[in-house]
């Protein structure tokens, strides 16, 4: 049995995260898709509603062959991977600029984890420039998310904006 954790802000989760759970789900018998709670930053969404869009949108894919969990964690990731239990954490590259921030957390991690494995995935090259910092900010001066972010988020997304939403 092989659990893998997915740790990430996810606010909100992108298609690009999608992809990423779905390739994981090729190595590994478990994904945790783990919501940082992280008081200092700003976020769209709060935990809770981040861990229902997740569970909502993960129900979506499609002939997955791996057991996938939600939930929220707090303080030192390689902590946490070790008290579920985990081998690997598994993290997302979308350009060599990604690179040497997710190496530097990589190598910390491993120093304070040997234990865990990082396992660096490359997402499809049509979201490589995808993240959840751009949706939000496209979206909130008027932009189109489609196909960036599942439907259900984009509607949650201008909801929250107070903007207007007609389902397509
Ligand atoms: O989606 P993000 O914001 O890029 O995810 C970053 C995350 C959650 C993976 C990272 O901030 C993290 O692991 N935070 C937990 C605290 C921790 O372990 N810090 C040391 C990292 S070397």
């Amino acid at each position: 049995m092989r659990r893998a954790i997915y740790p990430g802000s996810f606010d909100p989760v992108t298609n690009g995260h999608l992809d990423i759970i779905e390739r994981g789900c090729k190595l590994f018998d478990e994904i945790i898709i783990a919501i940082l709670v992280n008081p200092e930053k700003q976020a769209l969404f709060t935990i809770e509603e981040r861990c229902e869009i997740l569970r909502e949108v993960i129900d979506e894919i499609d002939g997955r062959s791996c057991h996938l969990i939600v939930e929220s964690f707090e303080g030192l990731l390689v902590k946490y991977a070790v008290e579920r239990d985990a081998d690997a954490i598994v993290r997302g590259i979308r350009a060599i600029s990604d690179y040497e921030y997710e190496l530097q957390m990589a190598l910390m991690n491993r120093r304070q984890e040997p234990r865990i494995e990082t396992v660096f995935m490359m997402s499809a090259e049509a979201y490589s420039y995808v993240s959840s910092r751009l949706v939000k900010e496209v979206l909130q001066l008027g932009g189109t998310i489609e196909g960036l972010v599942p439907a259900s988020v984009e509607a949650r997304m201008r909801k929250k904006y107070g903007g207007y939403w007609r389902p397509s």
